[in-house]
Order: C-alpha cells, then sequence, then structure tokens
C-alpha cells in the first residue's frame, strides 16, 4: 500500500470547511434523493465513508432513526464531531486500513472518497465485505475525463484544463 496523503491536507479550516459546504450544497439533494432510492429507513445500519462535513452522515442518522445506526469514518473528523446524533459513532481512521468488521451494514456509502485513493479498487473490495447480504454499495464518484470547459476566456479555458488533468493525477498510483 503506497503512503497516502489526502490532497486536501494541511488547507486552512475554514477554506477546507467552505470547500466541503460547497460539494453539499452541489450534490446533497441528488445524494438524498438515490438514498432514498435504495430504501434507506429506520433501523438501518448504515456506514458513511469519508463523511466530510457530515450533512449525508445527519441525514442518514435522521432516516434510520433511534433503531438504527451510523457509522461514519473520515481521517479528519474536526467537522464532525460538534453535531453527533445518538444513533452515530464518528471513527478518526483510514479507510484503507480501519478495521469495521464484516457483513454489518444494510448500506455502504461514499462519495468523492475514492476519487482520493490510489488503491481504490482494494478499498472496494473490502467495502464488499462490509454490507450484509442484500445491502446497497452506493458510491458517488467523478467522472473527470470527461470534464470540459465549453466558455470561457482563453485563460480560463487553459486554468480549467491544468485543474482537471491535476484531479486526474490523484488517483494514479
Ligand atoms: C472531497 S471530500 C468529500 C466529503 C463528503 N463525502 C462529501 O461528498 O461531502 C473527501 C473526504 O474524504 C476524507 N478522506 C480522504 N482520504 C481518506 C481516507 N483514506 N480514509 C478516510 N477518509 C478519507 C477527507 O478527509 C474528506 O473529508
Amino acid at each position: 500500500m503506497t503512503d497516502h496523503h489526502y490532497v486536501f491536507d494541511g488547507t486552512k479550516e475554514q477554506a477546507e470547511l467552505d470547500r466541503l459546504r460547497l460539494l453539499e450544497s452541489s450534490f446533497d439533494p441528488k445524494a438524498r434523493q438515490r438514498l432514498e432510492n435504495v430504501g434507506v429507513s429506520d433501523g438501518w445500519h448504515c456506514l458513511e465513508v469519508g463523511a466530510g462535513a457530515g450533512s449525508i452522515m445527519n441525514w442518514i442518522s435522521e432516516k434510520v432513526g433511534s433503531t438504527g445506526t451510523v457509522v461514519a469514518v473520515d481521517t479528519d473528523t474536526r467537522f464532525l464531531l460538534s453535531s453527533v446524533s445518538s444513533n452515530t459513532v464518528i471513527v478518526k481512521g483510514d479507510i484503507r486500513t480501519v478495521d469495521l468488521g464484516r457483513s454489518r451494514f444494510d448500506l455502504v456509502h461514499g462519495r468523492y472518497i475514492l476519487l482520493h485513493i490510489p488503491e481504490f479498487a482494494s478499498v472496494l473490495e473490502k467495502m464488499l465485505l462490509l454490507f450484509k447480504p442484500g445491502g446497497w454499495l452506493v458510491f458517488e464518484e467523478p467522472d473527470f475525463s470527461a470534464a470540459r470547459c465549453l466558455v470561457g476566456s482563453e485563460d480560463a479555458l487553459l486554468a480549467f484544463d491544468r485543474v482537471t488533468s491535476a484531479v486526474e493525477t490523484i488517483t494514479k498510483p
């Protein structure tokens, strides 16, 4: 396993929180719809991988209620600890190495997390051991290879291409 540093490690606290909140405001509505579609509800036991600033962790926690549970794993838990419900456990750890047992979860969900892990295939294999028979694995990951900026100044187009190719190098082992 290669040594892994999350690309945004060391980002100033407010800047990182702003970035995570932007992700949430852009992607939460569709994420919630997807999770509604798989049926997340009372009594489910769920794992949220790379929980970030916690909006989906909190939403799942409400959906599963007092008879369900949420385990939220992140290497950086500073934005998660302020609003933890009684059915939620925050685990500070690296998803590649943290021990989460086997066959426990009705749902394993992650968003914009595998993108940051060069060994994403082995993480996915590990995730396959974590959910119960009939459980759901839901990962929402971007495909930057398809990203194109169609309008804007020449400088903006170049900047967009530079950012896109930088992002694409993140997952190269
Ligand atoms: C781009 S953010 C996405 C946050 C959240 N899933 C969302 O979409 O709003 C990636 C998150 O994964 C966490 N992370 C990065 N590498 C990780 C790893 N190896 N194990 C666990 N968490 C990790 C980061 O700390 C960060 O909170």
